[in-house]
């Protein structure tokens, strides 16, 4: 039987590292987050967000903007942002609303500030090795690999799903880890098989119900890092968890796992640039 990996547990020990931190520090870090749209899931993430960072002692503000806001305006918002000199990171949250050009968004960012990851520099920086922020998701995996003493070194690491959020920076983490990678998507021919050869499998798919116990090897650390609803309307992952927990030596649930960690990394991020900001190693 599995053992649970406690997402939440381990968040609130990054987010009290985090505050002590933060206090030492002479200016306290900001975080703008700006939403457009009325998007429900996106709005609940945002008053996450603006909790955490209540928690971490951080100075935050929110941009809740209209549907129709223009590319112009939401530009105009990132470049006023990108000069003040009291926001350390912003955040604008995906998806987008249709018509605004996400990719242009994410490069005016400036990439000492991009807390999420997301810019084309920042990626590049994380690709070579010499990330400046960790890509929340995955960074929270990786600690969370750390904390229970699960090394990747020559492990086998099997990621399904390759979002430029996920899938492709979590591999990354996991190569520098010294993982040996495969990364698997919707044209995988083989994708069952090549989960059930993973020492650590990941799934960032999004499709309830897709990680069942004939893909887990004995043994193996099951990820699930997805935020699904099922049928019942209820949070669920993609890992059939109560069979997958049978075979697994470690699993993370859904909800409670993988999430809180998710947004502990942000925090952690936003410290990251604040010492940048302040010339603090
Ligand atoms: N939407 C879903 N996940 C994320 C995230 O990590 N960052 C942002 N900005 N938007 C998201």
């Amino acid at each position: 039987m599995a053992t649970r990996i406690d997402g939440t547990a381990l968040a609130a020990k990054v987010k009290q590292t985090v505050r002590a931190e933060a206090e030492a520090l002479a200016r306290r870090p900001g975080l703008a987050v700006i939403l457009v749209g009325d998007d429900p899931a996106s709005r609940v993430y945002v008053t996450s967000k603006r909790r955490d960072c209540e928690e971490c002692g951080f100075y935050s503000e929110e941009y809740a903007l209209p549907e129709e806001t223009t590319q112009g305006e939401l530009l105009a918002l990132v470049r006023e942002l990108n000069g003040r000199e009291d926001i350390d990171g912003i955040l604008v949250q995906l998806p987008l609303p249709w018509g605004l050009d996400e990719k242009e968004v994410l490069l005016a960012i400036d990439p000492a500030k991009d807390v999420d990851c997301f810019h084309p520099f920042n990626v590049g920086k994380l690709t070579i090795g010499e990330p400046v922020f960790q890509p929340c998701t995955p960074g929270g995996v990786m600690e969370m690999l750390r904390k229970y003493g699960i090394d990747p070194a020559g492990k086998r690491c099997v990621v399904l799903g390759r979002s430029n959020i996920v899938g492709k920076p979590m591999a990354m983490l996991l190569l520098h880890a010294d993982g040996t990678v495969v990364m698997c998507h919707s044209k995988t021919p083989d994708l069952k098989e090549l989960a059930a050869s993973a020492d650590i499998l990941v799934s960032a798919v999004g499709k309830t119900g897709l990680v069942t116990a004939d893909m887990v090897k004995e043994g193996a650390v099951v990820i699930d890092v997805a935020m699904n609803r099922n049928d019942a309307g209820k949070l669920c992952g993609d890992v059939c968890f109560e069979e997958a927990s049978e075979k697994a030596s470690y699993i993370t649930p859904v909800p409670g796992g993988v999430g809180p960690m998710t947004r502990a990394m942000l925090m952690k991020n936003t410290l990251t640039a604040a010492k940048l900001h302040q010339d603090v190693n």
